[in-house]
């Protein structure tokens, strides 16, 4: 029997942690072997507030690209209660592709985040009017509510009357974990998308806690019942599937900060994100889908090209690590010592 393969437009990532320094070294060259672009997550310590900020990243991250690979950064602001709308002419003019909101406190180096949104009102008309993103984490903070409900509360508080009122701003909604997310998405105008992960199109809650805690399946948004697994499937596939695309918020900790008694969020995936995205495109026999939730939508989405190159998908097994070097600490990545069902060939 012929082993089955897949050529598709060389994918993008639309939301990627690289971080920084040695571990940025470590990790870029996986993405960089997949990608054609990745947008860049601003949660570094101290965040990318500024323009001047994000360019020396961008330059930083373009040093970790092997030779060989036109992998390209697309550089993002992360938003504060003191950004002003000065700030998002400046930002456009100089090619930075969106603002990443974070609810203050919502997730792994979100303090400096936005604390009172319509405080930020002025800011977001201004991106409205100059059509750059907003990337929003959508989860709210409130600690009296429930980690699982997290993100459906935010529809309903800050998503729906945000929309209401900047009917024209250009807005991601990142990282959907929920059928309500799906129901938004598919619902809000066209100036609304939507990225999706691997673990969520691949797992339910269910990985992080049967049989004992699995931290490294451990993310925010939290993962969430087999019923949200569900519509996130049906969404990539559905009549709405051009809303969606491809984000794998591959979010790499050191070992030693996931496997103790308050382990950070965040998923390894680059390693293997489009061979994990083919399983689960697999699983619903949406093959055929694929290639425009990896290569097509995010482009049209941000108003540019799609990747002019191909790669190659095999359907044939292979081993994941038990970890990857990471500076002088160890990665441990998503399936480690497990297997995938497709291969990415070079
Ligand atoms: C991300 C990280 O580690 O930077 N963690 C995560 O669980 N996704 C932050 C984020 O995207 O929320
Ligand atoms: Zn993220």
């Amino acid at each position: 029997m012929q082993t089955q393969t897949l050529t598709i437009t060389r994918p993008d990532d639309w939301h990627l942690h690289v971080r920084d320094g040695a571990a940025l070294q470590a990790v870029v060259p996986f993405s960089a072997r997949q990608m054609g672009r990745a947008v860049i997550m601003p949660n570094l310590k101290p965040p990318v507030v500024t323009i001047a900020q994000a360019l020396a990243y961008r330059e930083r991250i373009l040093a970790a690209v092997p030779a060989g690979s036109h992998f390209e950064p697309l550089m993002t602001l992360y938003l504060t209660d003191r950004a002003t709308p000065e700030l998002i002419r400046a930002a456009k003019a100089a090619g930075i592709i969106a603002c990443k909101l974070y609810p203050a406190g919502a997730t792994t180096n979100s303090d400096s985040g936005v604390s009172d949104l319509w405080a930020l009102l002025p800011v977001l008309e201004t991106m409205a009017e100059v059509g750059l993103p907003l990337l929003v984490h959508g989860e709210v903070t409130n600690p009296d509510i429930d980690i699982f409900d997290r993100e459906a509360k935010f529809i309903e508080s800050v998503l729906w009357p945000l929309l209401q009122r900047l009917p024209d701003l250009k807005l991601v909604f990142e990282h959907i974990t929920t059928a309500e997310a799906a129901q938004l998405v598919a619902e809000a105008g066209n100036n609304v998308a939507a990225t999706i992960t691997p673990q969520h199109l691949l797992y339910n809650r269910n990985a992080i806690l049967v049989g004992g805690i699995r931290p490294h399946y451990y993310c925010l948004p939290v993962l969430k019942r087999e019923l949200h697994r569900e519509a996130l499937l049906q969404a990539v596939s559905g009549v709405h599937a051009h809303k969606f695309f491809l984000g794998t918020d591959s979010a790499p900790h050191a070992q030693d900060s996931k496997e103790c008694a308050c382990g950070c969020a965040g998923i390894f995936s680059a390693f293997a994100a489009i061979e994990l995205y083919a399983e689960a495109f697999e699983q619903i026999n949406a093959l055929d889908k694929l290639q425009a939730f990896a290569a097509e939508n995010g482009p049209k989405f941000y108003g540019l090209p799609q990747n002019s190159d191909h790669i190659t998908l095999k359907k044939c097994v292979r081993k994941v690590p038990t970890s990857f070097n990471y500076g002088d600490k160890q990665l441990i990545p998503l399936r480690a010592e497990e297997t995938i069902a497709w291969t990415m060939v070079d």
